[in-house]
């Protein structure tokens, strides 16, 4: 048994410091440094022993390609955010909040790929097989080929995967594993990273593809997959309002494919499922002639999605009006409704203000902007929009309309949807007015100009 030696492991980001101290210097964290015992001569790494063939130089052209075949996960929204599947050898991180769908997801690819492809190990750490097998016969056929494993113990499962050499391994989750090795509790820092350099050790050496499944907690002790980020191939999130049936898998991370990537499925009570058309779902509760609702073209990773935005402006029911922001960034929204309230002097700052993106879609990027000002003015004014409006654009603090990136594949997706007109930014619209034919496009370059657009004609 080695040594071990005491020192203070930010569970964060992996700083280490031999004194405790309220805060990470490193990642800034607070309160992320807990007391951990290592062993103090580490495993050298993702690989030990001698070297092979695989570590010897080659020249680039006498690499073998078709070696990147991939496997399909049989759920093509997964392959998307992939990359086009599974990359034999890969190592992928999926993380979401706890109850999100992430065990569902990875038994129904396990599924699939046991019956297209061949052997799966599923190693489940939370749930025992007779769970996972009620689940598993909800969700679709069962077959031989996937073989179920409860257990938390690395070595045991290192050598199950070893002796099986499965097509595809999935952990579920990280932090439930632990090495005998190791004195510190599984979830603990060093145990995830001690967990993960191993079984990429077995992903590459075996090129036995794996998919380790990770929570995000806001407690402190768990080991966030931030630190593994670094050291896998790709990481996939899988986000979602608990409430909504709608789950996004968005790739922030891809060593095989491209970034940002997004997939959009919908949660039924026989698993995740496809959406044929995420547009069209998004939009299709939309409340006729109401106002404060407007549709945006949003890109989410390389996919137009038009996504319903709605606001609702109203007396304040308490003192200190509210702010609630729910699928935007909150403070981009304050800044925004700041901007509104100046340059149409609107008085929102006395009024409650809520905005909510429809169908559980977080929207991060700016060309939104022009939207929730739509929305917000709409509801002040209690003005309802023309149904067959989609707008977007960024919006500065002078109240101008900046141009945004893909006007034309946001202007297309509108079209395909059946809507009949874009206000955009007017630097945007040289190149995008005749990105579709029945969709008439309109350039805008101030607030004040989008809220004569928005009055009826
Ligand atoms: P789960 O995959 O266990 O989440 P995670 O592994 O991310 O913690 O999914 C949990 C939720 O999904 C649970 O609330 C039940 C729901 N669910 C369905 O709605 N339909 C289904 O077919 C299954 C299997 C789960
Ligand atoms: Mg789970």
């Amino acid at each position: 048994m080695a040594k071990f030696q005491t020192v203070f492991l930010c569970q964060s980001c992996g700083y280490q410091t031999p004194r405790w101290m309220g805060r990470c210097p490193d990642c800034g964290q607070w309160g992320s440094l807990l007391e951990e015992r290592l062993a103090s001569e580490r495993h050298g790494g993702v690989r030990s022993g001698s070297s092979t063939a695989r570590e010897l130089p080659t020249p680039i052209t006498a690499v073998d390609v078709r070696a990147l075949h991939r496997i399909s996960s049989g759920l093509a929204e997964l392959d998307r955010v992939l990359g086009g599947g599974i990359v034999p050898g890969s190592f992928v991180l999926l993380s979401g909040d706890p109850g999100i769908g992430k065990s569902t997801l990875l038994l129904q690819a396990s599924m699939q790929i046991a019956i297209r492809e061949g052997t799966v190990l599923y190693v489940s750490g939370e749930e025992s097989p007779e769970q996972t097998r009620s689940r598993g016969s909800r969700v679709g056929p069962l077959s031989d080929r996937l073989l179920l494993l409860a257990e938390t113990s690395l070595q045991v499962i290192l050598d199950q995967a070893e002796r099986l050499r499965p097509k595809v391994l999935v952990i579920d989750s990280i932090q439930t594993i632990a090495s005998e090795d190791l004195e510190s509790p599984p979830g603990s820092f060093s145990q995830v990273r001690e967990a993960a350099w191993r079984l990429m050790a077995l992903a590459k050496d075996k090129g036995v593809s794996t998919i380790v499944i990770g929570h995000i907690t806001k407690d402190g002790s768990i080991a966030g997959p931030k630190a593994l980020e670094h050291m896998v191939d790709a990481v996939v999130f899988m986000e979602g309002e608990g409430h909504q049936v709608h789950r996004l898998l968005r790739t922030m991370k891809n060593r095989f494919g491209p970034t940002p990537e997004v997939g959009v499925l919908e949660m039924t009570d026989k698993g995740l499922r496809e959406l044929e058309n995420p547009s069209e779902v998004f939009l299709s509760q939309r409340p006729a002639g109401a106002s404060g609702s407007i549709v945006i073209p949003t890109l989410e990773g390389s996919r137009p999605l038009l996504v319903e935005l709605q606001a609702l402006v109203a007396e304040p029911g308490t003192p200190i009006p509210r702010r609630v922001f729910n699928g935007v960034d909150g403070n981009r929204g304050a800044l925004l409704l700041a901007v509104v309230e100046k340059r149409l002097g609107l008085r929102l700052s006395a009024r409650d203000v809520y905005v909510n993106v429809v169908g559980g879609v977080r929207i991060g990027e700016t060309a939104a902007d022009l939207g929730l000002a739509a929305a917000v003015l709409s509801s002040a004014r209690n003005l309802p929009l023309d149904p067959g409006l989609a707008v977007f654009g960024e919006i500065g603090l002078a109240g101008e309309i900046r141009a945004v990136p893909m006007a034309e594949q946001r202007i297309r997706e509108a079209g395909h949807l059946g809507l009949s007109h874009c206000l955009i930014p007017r630097h945007n619209l040289e190149r995008a007015q005749s990105a579709f034919s029945t969709v008439r496009v309109t350039g805008i370059r101030s607030l004040e100009e989008l809220a004569r657009e928005l009055e009826p004609h």
